[in-house]
């Protein structure tokens, strides 16, 4: 018997895709809802920049949790209950000082320390970012609005699967003193991403 020939395939549309998951899902007895719920959940209430801006704040008024937030930032974060899931390893937190700005890419797709940080803007994932801050980066961060005189080096650190950053932003000298919780405040997910610096 012979095969008709197929026309060429096209992706169902994702409402039908997304049904094909659920009921495939609901045949072994799970179900989708909430884990999507749950998701969500996480996304717009626990993995908020306001995470790592307490972070921000405690190394800027605590040296010694600041030597160990550099030394280990996944055990050091963990002391403030922050949790990072278990692929990935590492939280390297790289400090910033008047002379030397960090900042953070991933130039295959789109991670970052979300747990910490919060989930990665959209113009971090866009190509032109990703493609551009390695090589480019005075002008992609000029563009960005950040002027960097030229005497500031720029590092640029590429994220892998294990390996999360974190930027640490130079303390605003007029906030010397304050509390912690006024610290973070001032502490945005651009600065901790580091294509901002706090003033
Ligand atoms: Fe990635």
């Amino acid at each position: 018997m012979s095969h008709p020939v197929s026309a060429p395939r096209t992706a169902a549309p994702v409402e039908q895709r997304v049904a094909a998951i659920e009921a495939a899902l609901s045949d072994r007895g799970m179900t989708a809802n909430h884990v999507v719920a749950e998701l969500e959940h996480l996304a717009q209430e626990e993995w908020l920049p306001q995470n790592g801006a307490r972070v921000v704040a405690r190394a800027w008024t605590d040296p010694a949790f600041r030597a160990r937030l550099l030394a280990d930032g996944r055990a050091a974060v963990a002391e403030l209950g922050l949790t990072m899931p278990r692929h990935h390893r590492h939280l390297v937190v790289l400090e910033n000082t008047p002379t030397v700005q960090n900042v953070i890419c991933c130039t295959l797709c789109s991670c970052t320390a979300f747990t910490i940080v919060g989930l990665p803007p959209d113009w971090y994932k866009d190509l032109e970012y990703r493609a551009r801050v390695v090589r480019q980066s005075r002008t992609v961060l000029r563009e960005m609005g950040l002027d960097l005189p030229p005497e500031v080096e720029i590092r640029v650190w590429d994220t892998t699967a294990d390996t999360r950053y974190m930027v640490l932003p130079v303390q605003p000298q007029r906030t010397l003193g304050w509390a912690e919780p006024e610290l973070a405040r001032i502490v945005s997910r651009d600065s901790m991403i580091g294509v901002a610096r706090l003033a």
